[in-house]
């Protein structure tokens, strides 16, 4: 079994290395700590045996606007759940400030994720090329109420 918590500073290491391993995009320890320092309420983690095997990174935008910025789960614990349950943490967090709209962007090559992100409701707004360093296409997606705030 494994737990669903708000991240401590004590994590900050193994959520560091879990992203280099499971993201595509790269990203400096700085970030993280500048997430966990202002957006703490945004940053959980999924532990299991005293060992982080995902993560979610969400912030706020605007008063009623916030992004996911970094999910991942450790691969040999996908398609359980763990994905699901950190995304239902974060839009509960979302919901009790208020905020009524999420975005995110996703590799338009990321089949897996936008299964994923379809499933809990977010749907496709946007299409931006050569989005990433890597040249890859990037789609936006959005959960929530249409853009009039
Ligand atoms: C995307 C990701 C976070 C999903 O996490 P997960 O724990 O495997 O997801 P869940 O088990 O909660 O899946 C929930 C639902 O999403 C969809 N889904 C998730 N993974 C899928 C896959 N590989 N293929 C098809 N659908 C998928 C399914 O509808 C699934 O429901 P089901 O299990 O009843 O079929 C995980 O695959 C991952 O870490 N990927 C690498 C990093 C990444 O792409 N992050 C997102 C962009 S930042």
């Amino acid at each position: 079994m494994y737990t669903i918590r708000q991240i401590h500073s004590d994590d900050l290491f193994q959520v560091i290395d879990l992203a280099s391993k499971v993201l595509s995009e790269k990203y400096t320890p700085q970030l993280f700590l500048y997430f966990y320092e202002s957006f703490p309420w945004g940053f959980w983690v999924a532990e299991k045996n005293k060992k982080i095997i995902g993560f979610i990174v969400g912030i706020r935008t605007s008063q009623r606007k916030g992004r996911v910025l970094m999910l991942g789960v450790q691969e040999n614990h996908r398609k359980q759940g763990v994905g699901s349950k950190l995304l239902k943490q974060f839009l509960r967090e979302v919901i009790k400030r208020k905020i009524i709209q999420i975005e995110l962007e996703v590799q338009a090559s990321n089949q897996n994720a936008i299964l994923f992100y379809k499933h809990h409701s977010f749907s496709i707004i946007d299409h931006l090329d050569q989005f990433y360093q890597n040249g890859d296409d990037a789609l936006i997606m959005r959960w929530g109420e249409p853009s009039q705030y």
